[in-house]
Formats: C-alpha cells, sequence, structure tokens
C-alpha cells in the first residue's frame, strides 16, 4: 500500500484559491492524455508476451552464467532502477546481469572486456531508435568480443530489444537471425518499464506477474497523480524550481536517476520545468542539508519512504528501523520550519508489486505535470540537439 500526504508539510505554502483552479483542469489534462498517441504504457500488456519473456529468461538461466544489458536512458534505467532496490549490499545471489552503454569510458570497457573474457554471458542490446551512439559503441565492441569467443553460436548469445521495423538493429535481427523482443511506437523510452526492455532483465530476477498486477495498480492512483502534480506546478509558480527527491536507502539510488529522467525529460522544455536533483539521508544532511535547511529557497522535497523493513537490527533495546524513520521525520519537519515545502510518499513495505504501482504512479504524474506546463510530455527535443552536435564532430 502507498500513502500520500500532500497537505502536512506543504498546506502553508499553497494559495487555495489557485490550488482550486489547476484541480479544476483534472477533466482536461485527463482528456489530453487520453487523446495522446504515446500512451501505450497505459495499454493491458499480453499474457503471450508475459510468457515469450519467461521462456527466454530460462533460456538465458539455463545456458548462460551472466547477461550484459546494453542501453542508455529510458533503454535501462527503469530496469536497472527497480533491481537495484532488491540486491544485497553485499553476497548478492540474484542472476548476475551487467548494464553497459552508459559510457564511452575506455577504461570501464577495457576492464569490462577482461571480465567477459572468463564469464560464459549474452547480450541483450536495448535501442528503440537502434541509432543511439553510446548504445551502438558498446554493442559493436562486445558483439566482436561474443563473435571471437564463440565463433560458432554467438548469434544465439544475442537478443535484441528495439522498433518493430525502424532502425538498424531490426534490419541486423532479420539478417543474423537473433530473438528479439518489439519496444512498441507508441511508448517512448522513459516510459517504456512495462515493455521488454525493461521486463526481460527483470524476468531473470523477479515474477513477472507480481510486477505487472502492481504496475496497473497505479491505475487506480490517477487522483493522486494529478493531485501530485498539481502541488508541484503550484510550487514551481511560487518559485520553487528544484524537486529533491529524498530517499534514506542507498539501494534507491537509481531510482531517484530514473525520476530524474522521467521528470527531467518529460517537462524540461521550452524554459519550463522543474529542475529534478536526489538526496541519500542520512548521507547528504551532511552536504546538501545545509544548503536546504539554510540556504536559497528553490527547494521543495519529496519524501519516498519505507515505513517496515525486512531486517532487523537493535540498538539500545530499540529497533534501527523505528530510529532511522523518527530521523526521517524529523528532518522533515526541520526543513519544513525552514521555509521547504515537504511532500510525503510512505510505501508500507518493500516489495516488487509497490515499486512497479509507485513507477506508474510516477510515469502519470509526470505526463500530467507536462501538460500543466504546456509542453509536450513525450518527446526530448533538447536531447536531439546534442546528439546533432556529436554526429557532425564526428563525421
Ligand atoms: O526517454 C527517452 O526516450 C530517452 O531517454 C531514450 O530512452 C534514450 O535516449 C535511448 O534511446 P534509444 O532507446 O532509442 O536508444
Amino acid at each position: 500500500m502507498i500513502r500520500f500526504d500532500f497537505n502536512t508539510y506543504v498546506d502553508k505554502f499553497i494559495d487555495k484559491d489557485k490550488y482550486n483552479l489547476l484541480m479544476s483542469r483534472k477533466e482536461e489534462i485527463i482528456e489530453k492524455l487520453n487523446h495522446s498517441n504515446m500512451t501505450g504504457w497505459r495499454k493491458e500488456i499480453d499474457s503471450k508476451l508475459i510468457e515469450d519473456i519467461n521462456n527466454t529468461a530460462k533460456y538465458i538461466k539455463d545456458n548462460y552464467d551472466c547477461l550484459v544489458v546494453i542501453g542508455i536512458g529510458g533503454s535501462f534505467l527503469g530496469s536497472y532502477a527497480f533491481d537495484n532496490i532488491f540486491r544485497k549490499y553485499f553476497n548478492d545471489d540474484k542472476y548476475e546481469i551487467i548494464y553497459a552503454g552508459t559510457t564511452l569510458s575506455s577504461k570501464y570497457l577495457d576492464e569490462l572486456i577482461s571480465y567477459l573474457n572468463n564469464k560464459n554471458f549474452c547480450i541483450n542490446v536495448i535501442s528503440k531508435s537502434g541509432t543511439t551512439m553510446e548504445t551502438t559503441i558498446t554493442y559493436k565492441i562486445l558483439k566482436d568480443l561474443l563473435k571471437r569467443k564463440y565463433p560458432d553460436d554467438y548469434n544465439k548469445r544475442i537478443i535484441a530489444t528495439t522498433d518493430k521495423e525502424k532502425g538498424l538493429l531490426r534490419k541486423e535481427v532479420e539478417n543474423e537471425g537473433y530473438k528479439s523482443f518489439i519496444i512498441p511506437d507508441d511508448i517512448g523510452g522513459r516510459y517504456s518499464f512495462i515493455t521488454p526492455a525493461h521486463l526481460l532483465p527483470l524476468s531473470l530476477n523477479y515474477n513477472l506477474n507480481e510486477i505487472v498486477s502492481g504496475y496497473y495498480h497505479g491505475r487506480r492512483l490517477i487522483d493522486n497523480a494529478y493531485q501530485y502534480a498539481v502541488i508541484r506546478k503550484m510550487l514551481f509558480d511560487e518559485n520553487r524550481q528544484v524537486e529533491n527527491f529524498c530517499v534514506n536507502e542507498q539501494n534507491f539510488h537509481y531510482f531517484t536517476e530514473w525520476l530524474k529522467q522521467l521528470f527531467g525529460e518529460t517537462e524540461g522544455k521550452e524554459r519550463v520545468g522543474i529542475l529534478p536533483i536526489s538526496c541519500i539521508h542520512t548521507r547528504d544532511l551532511h552536504s546538501l542539508g545545509q544548503f536546504i535547511q539554510d540556504g536559497n529557497k528553490i527547494v521543495f522535497e519529496t519524501y519516498i519512504k519505507v515505513k517496515k523493513s525486512h531486517n532487523y537490527i537493535e540498538y539500545n533495546g530499540r529497533e534501527l528501523n523505528d530510529i532511522s524513520n523518527i530521523v526521517e521525520q524529523s528532518v522533515m519537519i526541520a526543513h519544513y520550519k525552514g521555509d521547504v515545502p515537504c511532500i510525503e510518499i510512505n510505501i508500507e513495505e518493500l516489495t516488487p508489486y509497490n515499486i512497479a504501482n509507485l513507477i506508474y504512479f510516477f510515469q502519470l504524474s509526470a505526463s500530467f505535470s507536462a501538460y500543466l506546463f504546456g509542453v509536450e510530455p513525450f518527446n526530448q527535443p533538447g536531447v536531439e540537439i546534442y546528439k546533432q552536435e556529436v554526429k557532425e564532430a564526428l563525421s
């Protein structure tokens, strides 16, 4: 279960009349979303596709020791963020997945190649466009390694997730006979959690039925998602231009990276939008905490809190998790007293179901938010500009 508190530590910053005005636009904004042709992520996923993904996961586990996922942005962040939340900090026992494709570092790739030299590995290359530079470079380098190591069956070790007909990757699938999955036309990268782009890597370690049902349960949070978008917009209008996503579990780090991508690419255009940043507590209370408490009042915060822990540690006769929750509550109160609005999202328990639920909630809210800002949620024209510069410089 997820509970939202948009009142306790926010109310005094909100003008009731303006709030009611924005709330009254709910039907209009929902209609806009309903008319978009990029909302395949709201549609039910086919059960045959889930079966195909699960069979592919079994094939991978039965034949290889490790999967290398190659992708960037929306083509990797969803599953990486999700998976990280549930990994153990030490002695992790889940199936090994390496996420590559997000860097042009020679050091990283050289060391990765050395590591993979001694591994029986396969690749899942993920790119909707099939043309993304970082993905292409990493893929070509690792494909060469596969070809050298396994000249006879390298093509059985490559699984491609891409557009159904466009792009070079799809052509290669056809020529080489790779196993492949489709990222549908009506789903953009950062909204593609409910596609094979993320579900295939996740299927190696999680029950997809739980993830899928948790995700669609998010549909019931439509009112909360709209209200969250309204509160954020109102705070932005009051010069709160930065949203700080706060978590108190290190494993959530990449979930906050996913949030930054989702909100940053969805609403940051045409010179508007809220800048998403993040803090891991309590670590960052000893760095950015100073600015937030005492500095320039451009920040509001969204706390993602998990109530129960699956691990029991006692400290001075008290449960450490209770102490951690009390600390988090105290930080919120302190920041609120320092004139920082704080929104609370409370997860009862850390389960794949609840995290998938939260993912749908945030996707819905981000798209509402873009419409409230008057921008198109599902494009990212700014990203294309740097890609063009790079193309010219390298050509
Ligand atoms: O959200 C988005 O659309 C982007 O972040 C893309 O996912 C990212 O640029 C990767 O694109 P592609 O899947 O075409 O390689």
